[in-house]
């Protein structure tokens, strides 16, 4: 996920939940105090205040970057207890807080979840709860906070502590250590307190220090490949970080997605080769025999290979303001693969706050969504649940580069398995020939009223004059049936063009030449069209025409629909038209009539074809 890299061995990831109410900065102010992790000079700056020093300081007060209105999403502080060193990663305020916390607890080992004694379990506490929960995080210390001001009463402790427990136990958490404490005076975070004879267990730095943080027994290796190194003819080795088990020289291992097989000859560290490499190191491996590699392969152990596939069910986590489109095509990157990735179908919305399902049609800013994902190609993988390394995986913008979502796998689609594509005898090689034509799209963008239909009715007449075999999928008529479904947002028109993009991919398939006429107002789309046909069959064609011209003009009446705000979402009005950037074609409709458009346009399709043209045979 979008967060430094797995611990090594040694380092603790602990994260906190809770809110400033809570007692959140004093605690952390507090551990980092008490384990020494504090600067003398901030602590004499604390001291020159006079009175007992607010620890809460040390991390809202003294923090520039708040003072300066720069947002840091998430703070990593480092302090030791004993021979272990933690990495605490602090998220401060409310806003994003999803995001922030799938940041912070993604990676994180333990979380202290804080409540106050007073209060109890809040909202608040369930909703950061059901995120550990769905980020991995199986150890929770609840830091019972205030104390003193409940009198230490052991009975409001308990009650807070059973309220809580019934609670987690449905989100599968089950590990909950909960320590009475009271963060302003220090008592059971590093000292005992003399308060709470009735409580038998660990401070919280003892707790800490003594945690057990690893049971799982050996595991399989799992090194995603980062790179292929080939420093010169006789050296090929692929290098990446070990994320679980290990690796020996002369190992058995099994190469990711293609399940070939092969011995680790060598192991090359920075300092030299070694015989064994572990969880966490960053080495290079060669092997015998020299097989095929890639950047994105896994390498594993050759009896306990991970899962390979290309549909999955995941919970996403969306973290852009520009809202979830089911159908658009974004980057998924998962360990050490990047492929192309759509969501297919959203299951249902998770109300963090309450657990409820809700549906959904498209994720916001910091929602969550169990989602079904489709990948262009099949990457190896595993269940988040048994591995964040390669269960955990992030989407990307493809236009804008913006990490937009992150994801948990729960499980392969297997659907996936039990489809093949079947082998056909007739290729479209033989239906085009019989046509004696090369298949081609014509694909028509541009503002409603901007005279697509116009122009490629005048180019069909012409093809058939000519005697090409052609069909004309005009965005008004394919609405009336096939995509009767669907209306103009965004995500709409997004499944709009996917599926008028593979049927006209299926009519090239037929041999024909294939007019689209639909205003496909995203760059993105129009892209996923282009890349869906084969090497030089797309023809995009710009029909441009300004605003003004096909606003005055209003053929169907719609524009001033929209201005009346009768009709929302119309494209020119308050729905985006991203025009191309480099089209094959751009038809300038002030200067040039349909029929001389349609002139260039045919001249353009005669240009491309390299079979005799079937009329004239
Ligand atoms: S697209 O954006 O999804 O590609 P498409 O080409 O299928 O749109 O449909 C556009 C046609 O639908 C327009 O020519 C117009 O006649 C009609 N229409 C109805 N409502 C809208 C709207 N809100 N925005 C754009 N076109 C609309």
């Amino acid at each position: 996920m979008a967060v430094p890299a797995s611990a090594p061995t040694g380092l603790v990831r602990l994260t906190t939940c809770g809110s400033v109410d809570d007692g959140k900065s004093t605690l952390i102010g507090r551990l980092l105090h008490d384990a020494g992790a504090v600067p003398s000079d901030q602590l004499a700056a604390l001291e020159a205040a006079g009175g007992p020093p607010d620890l809460a300081l040390l991390v809202d007060g003294l923090s520039a970057e708040r003072e300066q209105g720069i947002t840091i999403d998430v703070a990593y502080r480092y302090f030791d207890i004993g021979e272990r060193r933690f990495i605490l990663a602090d998220t401060p305020g409310h806003e994003q807080y999803t995001r922030n916390m799938v940041t912070a607890a993604s990676t994180a080992d333990l979380a202290v979840v804080l409540v106050d004694a007073r209060k109890g379990v809040l909202t608040q506490t369930r909703r950061h709860s059901r995120l550990l929960a769905l980020l991995g995080v199986r150890r929770i210390v609840l830091a019972v906070n205030k104390m003193d001001l409940v009198d230490w009463s052991r009975d409001q402790f308990d009650a807070v502590v059973d309220d809580y427990r019934a609670f987690v136990a449905g989100l599968g958490l089950d590990d909950v250590a909960a320590i009475p404490l009271s963060a302003r005076d220090g008592d059971n975070v590093a000292v005992r307190s003399v308060h709470a004879r009735w409580y038998a267990g660990p401070t919280l730095m003892e707790h800490l220090r003594a945690v057990r943080l690893d049971e799982s027994g050996p595991a399989a290796l799992r090194m995603p490949v980062q790179g292929v190194t080939r420093p010169h003819a006789d050296f090929r080795g692929f290098a990446g970080r070990i994320v679980t088990g290990a690796v020996r020289r002369g190992d058995l291992v099994r190469i990711l997605p293609s399940g070939v097989t092969a011995h680790v000859e060598r192991i090359v560290a920075l300092d030299g080769d070694l015989d064994l490499a572990d969880k966490g190191q960053s080495v290079t491996l060669t092997l015998t025999p020299d097989v095929d590699v890639s950047r994105g392969d896994v390498i594993a152990d050759a009896d306990r290979p991970p899962e390979v596939a290309d549909q999955f069910e995941a919970h996403v986590v969306w973290m852009s303001a520009s809202p979830l489109l089911p159908g658009r095509s974004y980057w998924l990157k998962l360990g050490a693969a990047t492929v192309p990735a759509r969501i297919s179908d959203i299951r249902h919305k998770v109300n963090v706050d309450t657990g409820e399902n809700l549906a959904a049609r498209t994720l916001g800013l910091n929602d969550i969504g169990l989602c079904t994902l489709a990948l262009d190609a099949p990457v190896p993988f595993e269940p988040y649940a048994l591995s964040r390394d390669l269960g955990g995986f992030i989407l990307i913008d493809r236009v804008t580069d913006e990490t937009v979502g992150a994801g948990m796998i729960r499980f392969a689609l297997r659907r996936a398995a039990n489809l093949r594509l079947q082998p056909l005898t007739v290729s479209r090689e033989d239906r085009a020939a019989l046509k004696r034509q090369t298949p081609l799209v014509l694909w028509f963008t541009g503002l409603s009223g901007a005279g697509k239909s116009t122009i490629a009715n005048r180019v069909e007449q012409g093809l058939l004059a000519e005697g090409r075999h052609s069909v004309l999928l005009d965005g008004d008529n394919v609405r009336h049936g096939l995509n009767r479904d669907l209306g103009f947002t965004d995500a709409d028109r997004v499944e709009n063009i996917r599926r008028i993009a593979e049927v006209a991919r299926l009519m090239t398939d037929a041999g024909l030449v294939v007019l689209v006429s639909f205003i496909s107002p995203f760059r993105e789309e129009r892209r996923m069209a282009r890349e869906c046909m084969a090497p030089g069959e797309f023809v995009e064609i710009f029909v441009d025409a300004p605003l003004a011209t096909v606003e005055a003009r209003d053929v169907k009446g719609l524009y001033a629909k929209a201005r009346a705000g009768i009709l929302s979402h119309f494209t020119g009005i308050d729905s985006p038209y991203e025009a191309p950037e480099a089209p094959d074609l751009r038809i300038d409709t002030t200067a040039c009539s349909p029929a001389e458009a349609a002139e260039l346009i045919l001249a353009l399709v005669r240009t491309r074809q390299d079979r005799p043209q079937g009329g004239s045979v």
